[in-house]
């Protein structure tokens, strides 16, 4: 009986880029994903964005945009780049979702109901300018310990002390600079310290549950202390007006905080999807359930996953999840990522850059394990270890057999032999290593498979098919060389296939293979096969891809982007031209070309904080992926007025990082090159023109 699985990531915050950190837990888990689906299981994974909370309201609000606005856009830019590293969720939803609400609501209902929920009156910061009571990392001032000044109101990050805001000295308000005032407030309790939330706690968590991995389980029941201490303290899960969030029912003013319908935003996420593909939401979360939940989740927020989530789920009527699997941070080239050292790596560079999201899948994979150590991107090993493993070992054995096959052969195998020891030793190792697959032992799979593939080239370097193809009357020997290394290819790309997701979508294609699934481990392919010419698989990683990427990360200290900015460009551009026209320099039409210019829609245009010339456009050039761009245009331009407008964009700018953010091209606008005549003038096409057409 194929398992019904549900499987989820944690959500990330809607405000900020998806970067290498992030791409550990994402990445473990589409791993998981796709050898579970490999096996032939059901399994939806599902995720979202999180989208509710003060800073997400700050946040926009510094942009002059609505809270709405930003997360939408947001999660364009965060849906992107999970599909650019091939993270195949069944369903990236928000929480800010009527799903997510309607679960939100019933929880809370269901949990008043039971008696867990009381309200009670706390005092708090309240900033008198911003007329907002206002969360501890947004309020600063002396750490009472070593006064060093401007520290969090949670935690001092020079002597590390922990505190509460109250025992600042001279606390400030981070949003308005003004002092804060203490006030009462009424706020929303989740009594996790009622005794049925503590027995239940102490039975879930506990080592021979086996609902967390073991370091995880000791460290709740430290939490939970011994039985009758009762150090479970109650959750504050209300938050007041001006919040971005849902509003408690019954509670006008008062909003739910947003650790309260972030996990929720996975029931959210699941049931949007039941509701697109008629899947029976109720069969999946009420007690007893027959089919499992899995929440993949950094180490960091434990303590939400593993004891507010599961009590809320237990004692609103729902089923708790199945296991908790928490992974370490990373870490580059052995230190915490870092935006001065250029270490602080975004998706998007890496993809930008031109690297390989394969790579870095295969050598998450390979540091992968089932515990909560850290793990360590060492850029040096990187590119040793993909050059070696991926095209030294694994992508040889079909770059030297296939040829041959399609040239001498016409595309057609001979039987492979059965018997073959490299051929028995990958189908006896098949469930093995799927048993380190399901326990999330990644690292040491990819060791077995690379032993496997060590056994694989020894094979083919003992029957040399390029001597063999040189000797006459060698023919059935050549073909029988390159048959097995091609079964062996093949054998390998079923176990390589969770991690290597498109590169095994190639090999299906030039083998001329239905899509593989696990139990193909166990056959061979049938004398006769016609396979397709070989299309290369992978290239090796160039070092100095690795130098650009870290140094399209460095965030400069200096206060002007190193980078001419855009209306630089656009200035440099018309002196050229100006040159030109004079004789000086002559563009050919084949270089003319080479600039692809679109029309392009502004899809949204916004002041960029600490910018005195720059304006945020987000560009709509028809393909469904908004370019994001700074323009030099904000002493001529009211961001509000340019939105809707079409314009000319370079679309084929190399990206720039700047201090603000990735530039992905240029706008073009006129201007007086010799300053006589002020202004600039952004260019614009006659009616009819639509956006992506281009220009030439
Ligand atoms: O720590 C974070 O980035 C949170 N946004 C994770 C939420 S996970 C879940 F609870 F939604
Ligand atoms: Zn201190």
């Amino acid at each position: 009986m194929p398992r019904k699985i549900l499987v989820t990531s944690a959500l990330p915050y809607a405000n900020g880029a998806i970067h290498l950190g992030h791409l550990v837990e994402y990445i473990q888990t589409d791993i998981w994903v796709r050898f579970q689906k490999m096996s032939g299981n059901e399994c939806w994974y599902v995720c979202a964005d999180d989208t509710h909370g003060t800073p997400i309201m700050l946040r926009a609000e510094k942009e002059g945009i609505s809270p709405e606005q930003l997360i939408e856009r947001v999660h364009g830019e965060h849906a992107r780049d999970f599909a650019g590293f091939g993270v195949g969720f069944d369903n990236y939803h928000t929480t800010h979702s009527p799903e997510t609400q309607a679960c939100a609501n019933d929880i809370y209902l269901k949990l008043k109901a039971a008696g867990l929920i009381e309200v009670r009156t706390i005092e708090q910061y309240f900033d008198p300018v911003k007329q907002m009571f206002l969360p501890d990392r947004f309020i600063k001032g002396e750490c009472p310990k070593c006064h060093a000044k401007d520290q969090y109101g949670d935690n001092c990050e020079v002597c590390g002390a922990a505190y509460a805001p109250t025992d600042l000295i001279e606390p400030y308000s981070a949003v308005s600079g003004a002092k804060p005032e203490l006030r009462h407030s009424d706020h929303y309790f989740f009594k996790l310290s009622d005794a049925r939330c503590e027995s239940f706690l102490r039975r879930y968590t506990a080592r021979d549950n086996g609902v967390l991995q073991p370091e995880a389980a000791n460290k709740m029941q430290e939490w939970l202390g011994e039985p009758g201490e009762n150090r479970l303290t109650d959750w504050d899960i209300s938050r007041d007006a001006p919040y971005f969030g849902f509003e408690i029912p019954d509670a006008p003013g008062k909003y739910f905080y947003v650790w309260l319908d972030a996990p929720i935003g996975y029931m959210g996420s699941f049931r949007n999807l039941c509701e697109r593909l008629g899947l029976d939401f109720a069969e999946w979360f009420t007690p007893g359930s027959q089919t499992e939940l899995y929440h993949f989740i950094g180490k960091d927020i434990l303590y939400f996953h593993a004891l507010f989530w599961p009590a809320e789920l237990e004692h609103a009527g729902y089923r708790t999840p199945t296991k908790i699997f928490a992974h370490g941070f990373l870490t580059v080239d052995g230190a915490k990522m870092s935006k001065s050292r250029g270490t602080f790596i975004t998706a998007q560079s890496y993809l930008y850059t031109g690297l390989n999201p394969e790579w870095l899948r295969y050598y998450y994979a390979a540091k992968l394990s089932a515990t909560m150590e850290d793990i360590d991107l060492s850029l040096e090993d990187f590119v040793a270890r993909v050059n070696s493993d991926l095209v030294g070992k694994y992508v040889n054995i079909a770059s030297r057999s296939a040829g041959f096959i399609a040239k001498r052969f016409n595309g057609l195998l001979a039987p492979a032999d059965a018997d073959l020891p490299a051929i028995r030793a990958i189908q006896e190792a098949a469930p093995r290593i799927a048993e380190l697959y399901e326990a999330r032992e990644f690292g040491k799979a990819v060791r077995e498979i690379m032993a496997l593939n060590d056994a694989a080239n020894q094979y083919v370097d003992s029957v040399k098919p390029w001597e063999l193809a040189k000797q006459a009357g060698r023919d059935a020997e050549l073909h029988a060389a390159c048959s097995n290394a091609l079964n062996l290819f093949r054998l390998l790309t079923v176990l390589l296939k969770p991690i290597l997701p498109v590169v095994a979508g190639k090999v299906e294609q030039f083998m001329n293979l239905a899509p593989l699934a696990w139990r193909d481990a166990g056959s061979l392919l049938a004398a006769g096969h016609a396979i397709n010419a070989y299309e290369h698989l992978m290239t090796r990683v160039d070092p100095k891809l690795i130098d650009k990427l870290v140094e399209a990360n460095k965030e400069s200290l200096a206060p002007v982007p190193a980078a001419p900015s855009p209306q630089r460009h656009a200035e440099h551009q018309q002196n050229v031209a100006a040159a030109e026209t004079t004789g000086a320099a002559l563009c050919t039409i084949d270089d003319f070309m080479k600039v692809d210019l679109r029309i392009a829609r502004i899809a949204n245009a916004e002041h960029v904080e600490g910018a005195d010339k720059l304006v945020r456009l987000t560009l709509d050039i028809g393909d469904g992926r908004p370019r994001n761009v700074f323009a030099g245009i904000k002493a001529a331009y009211d961001p509000a007025l340019l939105v809707g407008r079409l314009t000319v964009m370079v679309a084929n700018l190399a990206p720039r990082k700047m201090k603000f953010g990735l530039s992905e091209g240029m706008v073009l606008a006129a201007s007086d090159g010799d300053g006589r005549v002020p202004g600039l003038y952004l260019l614009a096409p006659d009616s009819g023109a639509q956006p992506g057409m281009r220009v030439k």
